[in-house]
């Protein structure tokens, strides 16, 4: 699907992405949330949604699964459909972020050229990847789905963790990991994200 467009040009707009950002009073970036099922980027998604609007700022979640139930309906797990999804969704933020929006994308994302590859279609420093570094004991010992116990059966094949890698990100800008044997609240999540995007602008 990449790159069978041919015969077409770039249409600038009078209005532009400062424009928009001096309407919201806010600049638009893509908060990147990655990580293994049940690690929590859903719950910090909605949490870090939650807090963003009571402060006033504009953001619109893209959840892997959700987007699977529409735009990506078409895609199966397998890696150049685990692929096709993040570019996507990598390009329809980017669109979000250059509305002004702050763009929360939580997704497996489990191949790391996949995120960088998204990482690059993003103006400089406007791309934050998120780690939720839960150990894997933990994400299949909550199990909210029962996906673990079919993936270890075999009844879900190249389930992530299990029969398929999960690569972790080498440069990511926000670490989420447990402390002392316990995982952060979702408010505690939110606010270590909030606090990043307060002093970087
Ligand atoms: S990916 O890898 O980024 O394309 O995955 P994503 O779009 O985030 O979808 C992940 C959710 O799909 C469910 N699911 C699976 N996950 C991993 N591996 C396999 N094989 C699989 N099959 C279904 C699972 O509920 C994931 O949801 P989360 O929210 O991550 O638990």
């Amino acid at each position: 699907t990449v790159g069978k467009s041919t015969n077409i040009a770039w249409h600038e707009c009078p209005v532009g992405r400062l424009d928009r950002q001096k309407l919201l009073g806010q600049k638009g970036c893509v908060i990147w949330i990655t990580g293994l099922s049940g690690s929590g980027k859903s719950t910090l998604a909605c949490a870090l949604s939650r807090e963003l609007y009571s402060r006033g700022c504009l953001s619109y979640v893209l959840d892997g699964d959700n987007v699977r139930h529409g735009l990506n309906k078409d895609l199966s797990f397998k890696p150049e459909d685990r692929a096709e999804n993040i570019r996507r969704i990598g390009e329809v933020a980017k669109l979000f972020a250059d509305a002004g929006i702050i763009c929360i994308a939580s997704l497996i994302s489990p191949y790391r050229r996949d995120r960088d590859a998204c990482r690059a279609l993003l103006p400089e420093d406007t791309f934050i990847e998120v780690f939720m570094n839960m150990p894997l004991e933990v994400c299949e010992a909550r199990d909210v789905k029962g996906l673990y116990k079919l993936a270890r059966a075999g009844k879900i094949k190249g389930f992530t963790g299990i029969d398929d890698p999960y690569e972790p990100p080498s440069n990511c800008e926000i670490l989420i990991q447990q402390k002392d044997g316990l995982c952060p609240s979702p408010a505690a999540m939110a606010d270590q994200v909030i606090l990043y995007l307060d002093r970087n602008g």
